[in-house]
């Protein structure tokens, strides 16, 4: 456990002293033991009670009507202080509550845990706190651990979900929950706390109205780095701003996207291309790129929107319509790509930093339709064969085989199919380790595993392969610095504006480097450009003449980083320690004021903690149906990239000014380290939303 003092090992020469040097208690740890995170009004006292605020409405699914009948139709609440004389017993009576972690972790877990018990022996020091371990499994399996103050302390303000872990573990069938219930009744839980994303308060909400009976309330908490919780009223009044979690995540993958932009503009001969976690929204795509002006940003949600107007011209000229020139494909991606690189190799810079979200795949229509195609074609055959799918068809070949048959199956039948010939070229015409990619078992939630597909191999290959075309059609070329090719030829004993003409397009455009002439794309093309010119030597292309043209020779090198995991796995920034603490207090209220089925909130996020507003928002409101395994099922619904919003809007203004594809250094931004005193930082895409 992180805190904890070493033991005292006998003297032992130098040892001790190593020992000493090594202890863990950092300067940054004990700071981060001692940070003590404000506290909004109404959560300030032992006491509560809540009110229902109807001003708030939601468009209720008409399945979550069907499906959560129990807690469809519960209000917003508001957390409003008591005066402690005025308490009823019932606010004070004393509780034992359970709280899991559930899917990956996010910083400031640990806080929730943390005003969750503090609250609760606040009003009452005899009630009890303990934690289901490893998720959901945990409340099945009824493995748990009570929670003593002396472990919570030692993970106050702390990263990760070591102190009781995490699984993704769904609670969807029958006996699973009979089994959550059997659980909760022998150790007399009288609430249950769910910390997780849209799959685990998808989870809660199920949980909540199965436990109605047995009188046990069930919380959920908005947590994911992925930023994606984020929920609004029918009218547009925000109630949850982001998910705990994201500004630290985001600040972390920031804080190394910036140092390669650094080195990138130091080294000029790498683009980085750096994957960032974010399963399917691009939320943390796009704070990164607020905090650190990458060069080219790809922003999933907006490439969904993108429409080939050549294309569709083209068709409308000959009175048809061209439905493929609706929504990205592969190798628009690729162009759209390469005409970054392109444009910053004729400044020169043949260098840069790329961000991509790990979810990009999911708004390329092809790709999705494949997704879902292919889940449909798992879950149906697991359905008829009751066996699983991997099992049976473990590796590649046997399960191109499968595939190659329902194609040639819907052929001979000429039957409209899931999987049908041109579904099948297409599969077999991408990489492998792809193909493996998309074929991977769902995860329990049915939701395609994005963290293991490579894809930025995936992008990179597709760049490699056009930049290739573009610098055999002398598209690609970089740039040349000016003085240096005067120098170059100087020393070399000849007169640059003799070759200028000869060799070079842009020879007027005074501050832009130098770029060859498109048909100059080879030793053999240059020799001949000089000849026609009258420049030739006897010896042939003259040696500094060539070193020019060397130089003008694009090479693509690049690096793939993945940002994901380490990011998640960072201590919280102060904001993420203050907004999970108050969420832990405003979980205490919430089961105290008697609610069940709601997700604990914190509303103006964006403003100082004395205006933060703690509530309860029924879970059931959230939900929609989604595709998952192949079925449409009652989840709730991820907030994706608005690309109306500010924070988007901001960041488009701003592309070609951070694509920096012209004179002068390029405009990174270095975000601020993580101080655990003076001023919070909140999330750049918060601030600029609410601005
Ligand atoms: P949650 O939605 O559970 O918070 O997890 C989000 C996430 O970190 C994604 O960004 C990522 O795609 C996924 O988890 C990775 O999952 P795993 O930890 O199972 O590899």
């Amino acid at each position: 456990m992180r805190g904890m003092a070493l033991e005292k090992k006998p003297e032992d020469g130098f040892q001790a002293d190593a020992e000493e040097l090594m202890n863990n208690k950092s300067r940054e740890l004990l700071a981060r033991l001692a940070y003590a995170p404000s506290v909004c009004p109404a959560l300030k006292g032992a006491c509560t009670r809540l009110e229902a605020d109807d001003t708030f409405t939601f468009d209720l699914h008409r399945e979550a009507l069907i499906q959560l009948p129990g807690i469809a139709k519960n209000p917003v609440q508001r957390i409003l202080p008591v005066n402690a004389v005025e308490v009823e017993d019932k606010n004070r009576k004393k509780v034992k509550i359970a709280i899991v972690f559930s899917g990956g972790p996010a910083p400031g877990g640990h806080n929730v845990i943390a005003g969750l018990f503090d609250a609760a022996k606040e009003a009452n020091p005899h009630s009890d706190i303990l934690g289901f371990l490893m998720g959901p499994e945990g409340i099945i399996e009824g493995m748990y651990q009570p929670l003593s103050r002396e472990l919570v302390d030692s993970h106050r303000n702390l990263g990760g979900f070591s102190m009781i872990r995490t699984g993704r573990t769904k609670v969807d069938t029958k006996e699973k929950i009979i089994l959550s219930r059997k659980t909760c009744k022998e150790l007399g839980i009288d609430a249950l706390v769910i910390v997780g994303g849209d799959d685990s308060n998808t989870n809660a909400a199920f949980l909540a109205e199965n436990f109605l009976e047995d009188g046990v309330q069930v919380i959920g908490v908005p947590k994911t780095i992925d930023g994606d919780i984020q929920v609004a009223d029918a009218s547009g009044q925000p109630l949850c701003g982001v998910s705990f979690g994201f500004h630290t995540a985001a600040l972390a993958f920031s804080r190394d996207i910036a140092n390669l932009c650094t080195d990138a503009a130091s080294d000029v001969k790498y683009w980085h291309i750096c994957k960032v976690m974010g399963r399917v929204a691009s939320h943390l795509a796009l704070e990164v790129a607020l905090q650190t002006h990458p060069t080219l940003t790809l922003i999933g949600e907006e490439l969904a929107d993108y429409l080939d107007e050549e294309r569709l011209a083209a068709a409308e000229k000959k009175g048809e319509r061209d439905y493929t020139a609706y929504g990205m494909t592969l190798r628009h991606l690729s162009r759209l790509v390469c005409n970054a690189i392109v444009q910053r190799a004729a400044a020169g810079k043949n260098y840069g930093v790329l961000v991509i979200p790990e979810g990009l795949l999911e708004f390329i229509n092809e790709i999705q339709a494949l997704i879902i195609k292919l889940s449909t074609l798992i879950a149906e055959y697991n359905r008829t064969h009751d066996t699983d799918f991997h099992s049976d068809l473990p590796d590649l070949d046997k399960k191109m085989n499968f595939l190659r048959r329902l194609a040639r199956e819907a052929e001979e039948r000429a039957c409209i199919s899931v999987w049908n010939q041109r579904d099948h070229d297409f599969f077999s015409d991408i990489p492998d380790f792809f193909k493996e990619g998309l074929l991977m078992e769902r995860d329990s939630h049915g939701n395609f595993q994005f963290s293991q597909v490579e894809t930025d191999k995936i992008i990179v290959g597709l760049v490699k392969d056009y930049l290739k075309i573009l610098k055999e059609k002398g598209i690609y070329k970089v740039g040349i610095d000016r003085k240096w090719y005067e120098n170059t030829l100087l020393r070399g004993g000849l007169k640059p504006d003799t070759f200028t003409s000869a060799l070079f397009r842009n020879k007027d455009a005074k501050e832009a480097p130098l770029l060859f002439k498109e048909h100059i794309i080879s030793v053999k093309t240059l020799t001949l450009a000089l000849e026609k010119a009258g420049l030739l030597q006897d010896g042939g292309v003259p040696p500094a003449i060539l070193k020019v043209f060397r130089k003008s020779e694009p090479d693509f090198r690049m690096q793939p980083h993945f940002y994901g995991y380490d990011g998640r796995g960072s201590d919280p920034s102060p904001f993420d320690c203050d907004y999970t603490y108050n969420l832990g207090r405003t979980v205490f209220a919430l089961i105290s004021g008697g609610a069940t089925g709601q997700m604990a909130v914190i509303r103006n996020l964006e403003k100082d903690v004395s205006q933060w507003e703690p509530m309860g928002i029924p879970l059931a409101a959230l939900m929609h149906l989604e595709e998952r395994k192949g079925k449409m099922m009652l989840v709730m619904e991820k907030k994706l990239v608005d690309v109306d919003s500010k924070a988007f809007r901001a960041f488009k203004a701003m592309g070609e000014i951070w694509l920096a594809a012209g004179p002068g250094e390029d405009p990174c931004r270095r975000p601020d380290p993580v101080w655990m005193t003076g001023e919070k930082d909140k999330p750049l895409t918060l601030r600029i939303n609410q601005l």
